[in-house]
């Protein structure tokens, strides 16, 4: 057995606090309620500093959401109660510890208790549990005991010092008489009235403060305990001036930042009433709509809700579900040929479906299912049938890897790195499209400028036919950051201004037309939309055939192909934007067919496809998909999908 000596296990402490200090924070008492990524970092933190007494509660046991940051969670603690196990673990370290247990948390029923002979208090509670922390700061502000908050926010944390006499938690962040909501976001402003973590929020999706749910980090804990144990270690020893609220500091460690604020006020502050203005707003425009309905609950339902998410040209979503039995289901697609001049004899309508299929075969090995389909040879090709037919995996096969980044796969239509992609990238996305397609790459500065010039080219086309600006009008939802069934505005990787522009001249033809014709209306969007990001990007890729396309057959099989490429490149990390545009008109072209009343157009087509020949080599009518690829973050702005009840058609 090995022997414990306070003197000995804390000897590295000295130098920074004195012997004499050491004694002190021995004989100190510290309140912290909640033990997850916060509070239990605190506890072991402080408990390394020496102090000797503590009051810890939390009425949560472990769970495997908890192991990216906290404390006490990994797999020999799921299930146990969090205050039992950090218990264990700070007397592992001090065994001389006296600690009291409050395992049913903090209330008014026990706050006396808890808060009793305490020297400082530590908020570890859950972001969200904003009644138990008001209770708890107001009764520390009655006692006159010093309390500190520090928040985890991104990759820093903001830190908030209440002492006695002072401003109190109620006087800085104002939330009396306020509804939840409203308190949630002034206790998050009050935090961090400088915000240093919100440029970096890169899956905005992940926050919903109504449901309760937010991103964490460990780095944020772990920065916030060593921020808040050292305002603990000048209180406690009183070295030194604290700086209380009003005052507060955020680091980041993500920005390099460090900063203090100073809010006389507190959220009444003019600054902090126009910060919680401007929060308000972005929160409510932020909300991704919510699918309504039940979860889906059976294995059939959870694919159709992953299959939801297949890609589709403008989002059209060319299909409906119509399910026979719990194994069995047919794909009713529509093509959009009579409206869309991009979906040329149904091909992109047709490629869709293929990345459909994937998309169901790959979430049906999630559920231990093997998918197979049959097309029904009666079906008109403008409306083709698939019957799904889901049956046991075969022994010893395991779910696919691609299947979990089906909701995570996204169009980033702003400009990327310009880092080439590794060999190893390339890699594996020649291998995802399978033995019988091969991927074409153009790159390097001058690979990319001819293509850049030649979509700027090609968007010409698109901006001034008639054709074209008819299916815009239709697919573009505008002031949108989210869109059900169309593309949101902000996900064409337009500015402000220039989105505002389009939107005015998109109310009719004859603007568009009068501001092509004078004012150069086609530069900002074909500059913003076409030539930036096919210069900001790692490579442009072809996907082609080993055979030339013929049927519907084909392209199925290429948009399957195409579904799993573009999930590689999201489980690596990469961006993708569909530059389908080009090779459909010059599909057009190869085919003779009459797409736009515009001859100049249509000229302009014809010596465009025989450009892209020049520049991909390669023979037109094996052609699959074009795109670029690069690193970069995900869109936040972004298409979603139409509940699984709209998909559903009865019969
Ligand atoms: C066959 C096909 C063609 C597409 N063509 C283009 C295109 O030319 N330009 C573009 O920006 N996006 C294109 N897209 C992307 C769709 O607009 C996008 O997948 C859809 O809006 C859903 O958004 P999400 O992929 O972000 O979920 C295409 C998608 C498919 C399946």
């Amino acid at each position: 057995m090995k022997r414990f000596d306070y003197a000995d296990a804390f000897s590295r402490n000295i130098g920074w606090i004195t012997p004499a200090e050491q004694g002190i924070l021995r004989g100190k008492r510290v309140a912290i309620a909640g033990l997850g990524g916060v509070g239990g970092a605190h506890l072991l933190t402080l408990t390394r500093l020496g102090i000797g007494h503590f009051h810890i509660s939390d009425l949560d046991r472990f769970e495997v959401a908890n192991f990216n940051r906290q404390a006490g969670a990994s797999l020999a603690t799921v299930g146990r109660p969090k205050v039992d196990v950090l218990a264990e673990m700070a007397r592992d370290i001090d065994p001389e510890l006296d600690l009291r247990l409050f395992p049913q948390g903090v209330g008014p029923e026990n706050l006396d208790a808890f808060l009793d002979g305490v020297d400082c208090y530590l908020d570890g509670l859950d972001y969200f549990a904003i009644a138990a922390r008001r209770a708890v700061f107001a009764a520390c502000a009655a006692k006159g005991i010093p309390a500190i908050t520090a928040a985890p926010l991104g990759m820093g944390a903001a830190v908030l010092n209440f002492l006695p006499g002072g401003m109190t938690f109620e006087d800085y962040f104002r939330l009396e008489g306020q509804p939840e909501l409203e308190q949630l976001i002034r206790f998050l402003l009050g935090l961090s009235p400088a915000m240093l973590q919100r440029g970096y929020l890169v899956h905005p999706q992940a926050v919903d403060l109504a449901a309760h749910r937010g991103p964490s980090t460990p780095m944020a804990c772990d920065l916030c305990a060593g921020m808040a144990a050292t305002q603990a270690l000048k209180i406690l020893l009183g070295r030194g001036p604290v700086r209380a609220a009003p005052w507060g500091q955020q680091f980041d460690a993500y920005r390099d930042r460090y900063v203090h604020t100073w809010r006389p006020g507190g959220n009444a502050h003019p600054l902090q009433r126009l910060g919680l203005a401007i929060a308000r707003r972005q929160l409510a425009a932020a909300a991704p709509p919510v699918a309504p309905g039940p979860p889906p609950a059976t294995p059939l339902e959870r694919i159709l809700d992953q299959a939801r998410w297949a890609p589709s040209g403008d989002n059209t979503q060319p299909w409906h579900f119509r399910v026979r039995d719990p194994d069995h289901f047919e794909i009713h697609g529509r093509d959009t040929r009579d409206w869309c001049v991009y979906d040329l004899e149904g091909h992109a309508s047709w490629i869709a479906l293929g990345a459909l299929l994937e998309t169901i075969a790959l979430a049906a090995t999630r559920e231990g299912l093997e998918a197979t389909f049959q097309r029904r040879p009666e079906a008109p090709e403008t409306a083709p049938v698939v019957e799904v037919a889901l049956r046991p995996l075969p022994a010893g096969r395991e779910p696919d890897p691609l299947a979990p980044w089906i909701p995570e796969r996204r169009v980033q239509r702003r400009p990327l790195s310009t880092r080439p992609l590794t060999p190893a990238h390339k890699q594996a996305l020649e291998a995802a499209v399978g033995p019988g397609y091969r991927v074409t790459w153009v790159e390097g500065w001058g690979g990319r400028w001819r293509m850049a010039r030649l979509l700027f080219r090609n968007a010409h086309i698109r901006l001034t036919i008639p054709e074209a600006y008819r299916v815009h009008r239709r697919i573009i939802e505008w002031d949108a950051r989210y869109s059900l069934d169309r593309i949101p505005d902000q996900a064409l990787g337009a500015d402000p201004l220039t989105l505002k522009l389009m939107r005015w001249a998109m109310t009719s033809w004859e603007r568009v037309r009068l501001l092509n014709r004078w004012f150069a209306g086609t530069w900002m969007p074909r500059l913003q939309l076409d030539l930036l990001p096919a210069l900001g990007c790692g490579a442009h890729f072809l996907i082609s055939a080993g055979h030339e396309l013929q049927g519907i057959d084909d392209y199925l099989a290429g948009g399957r192909a195409l579904q799993r490429l573009w999930l590689t490149a999201t489980s690596l990390g990469l961006q993708i934007q569909p530059e389908m545009t080009p090779l459909i008109f010059s599909e057009y072209v190869r085919r003779g067919v009459r797409f736009s009343g515009e001859a100049p157009a249509r000229h302009e087509a014809a010596s465009l496809a025989a450009d892209l020949d020049r520049l991909l080599g390669d023979d037109g009518a094996r052609r699959v998909f074009l795109g670029r690829i690069g690193r970069g973050p995900a869109a936040v702005a972004r298409s979603l999908r139409l509940p699984r009840e709209r998909l559903l058609q009865p019969d």
